[in-house]
């Protein structure tokens, strides 16, 4: 498929200034002479503020790694995840039409667009809340015909149920992502055939599933103040602070106003300069903040004797994780056994970054065991060094 720009563009783009910041704090991730690696999450970044790719953002970027406009150029035309025409003020549909989704049904998706929204690809429907695209192969066959919708994954997806979903977005609505047929996630349609003694203490929804419910950004124009700035592969435990017009991820329920897409005049273009990027927050003293569910379980003030259990020896509890329960007052394996569902429920909640993990991971479960000194079969293995 041919990739231009769009005939028309704005004179200019500017990030937010909370995007610009969190832009910043991306190039610091890659090493000196190498912030142009940053390029895909800024232009990903201007296009969740903007809604598309227009030339101007581009360029910032461009300006902002230190690289010749082509090559910006080169990636953003590349990449069919970036949208390089204006799009829908409410939401962007991209149908996979590749073969597994052609056969399940894609092009009766298509025919949907092409009826609720508009005629042609990109043609904005007449309220300007909708567009649509037919795109290759998204990696979801499994859960096919599927369409992606801002950056969730709309799956297992009917000609009806999807108008419905068109429908309720313009309402107003988000509905929730994922299977849209009542499977989890890519088990056999008629249930698990298998690991069915995981299927009672699984969380309410798959990973992905959970953090869109969390979120609630699916089709949301991000301005940057709905997460954390600082640096986030630092330390998700100690320097992951949020803003403070964060917005709550446990807020109820699964309704977002979109905002429109119309670029916004922005300051001048800057010049291509080296980035200076910005240190990260310090981490903030440690606060007791009110239970948002469920109840708070009992803390320490630090590990008995001075020694904490391992609690990586707790499938699905990794570096950071293990800290963050350590800054949460939790050192050891029967304060976890003993917590109670309403317990459980509030540690889900408060685990920044890893929600719903608690019971996703039946830590409870694990822990029983290992504070009777007893092994499991993922302790075993970390015991011998094949986990770390
Ligand atoms: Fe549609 Fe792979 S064929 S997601």
């Amino acid at each position: 498929m041919l990739r231009r720009l769009y005939h028309e563009q704005p004179e200019s783009f500017a990030f937010t200034p909370a995007n610009q910041a969190w832009a910043e704090a991306q190039i610091t991730k890659y090493p000196s002479g190498r912030q142009a690696s940053a390029i895909i999450p800024l232009l990903w970044r201007a296009q969740e503020q903007e809604g598309w790719l227009s030339r101007p953002a581009i360029e910032h970027i461009a300006a902002m790694l230190d690289m010749a406009y082509i090559r910006a150029l080169e990636v953003a035309t590349f990449y069919f995840m970036f949208h390089l025409h204006p799009v829908g003020a409410v939401a962007h549909f991209q149908i996979c039409g590749t073969t597994p989704c052609m056969l399940c049904g894609s092009e009766d998706l298509i025919a949907v667009c092409r009826d609720k929204i508009a005629p042609e690809p990109f043609q904005l429907s007449e309220d300007g809340k909708f567009s649509w695209e037919e795109v290759e192969c998204l990696g979801a066959c499994s859960n096919a015909p599927m369409a992606q919708v801002g950056k969730d994954y709309y799956e297992d997806l009917t000609p009806e149920g999807f108008a419905g979903l068109i429908d309720a977005m313009a309402a107003g609505e988000v509905p929730l992502p994922g299977p849209q047929n009542g499977r989890y996630a890519s088990e056999p349609a008629s249930g698990l055939t298998s690991l069915k003694e995981f299927e009672s203490g699984r969380a309410q929804f798959n990973a992905s599933v959970q953090l869109a419910a969390d979120q609630r950004d699916t089709i949301k124009r991000i301005d940057g103040s709905e997460v954390p700035l600082t640096a986030p592969w630092h330390d998700l435990g100690a320097n992951h602070a949020p803003a403070p017009s964060s917005v709550a991820l446990n807020e109820e329920p699964v309704k977002i106003t979109a905002k429109g897409a119309t670029p916004k005049a922005a300051a001048p273009k800057p010049e291509p300069k080296a980035a200076a990027p910005k240190p990260a927050e310090p981490a903030p003293a440690k606060t007791e903040t009110a239970p948002e569910a469920g109840t708070r379980p009992e803390a320490l003030d630090g590990p008995r004797d001075g020694k904490a259990d391992d609690l990586k020896k707790i499938k699905g509890v990794g570096p950071k994780l293990e800290t963050l329960c350590n800054e949460m007052g939790f050192y050891h394996f029967d304060q976890i056994a003993n917590w109670t569902e309403a317990e459980v429920a509030w540690v889900d909640d408060n685990l920044k970054g890893f929600k719903g993990r608690v019971s996703r991971d039946a830590w409870v479960e694990q822990a029983k065991l290992l504070a009777e000194g007893k092994e499991t079969e993922f302790s075993t293995r970390v015991k011998k060094g094949e986990v770390y």
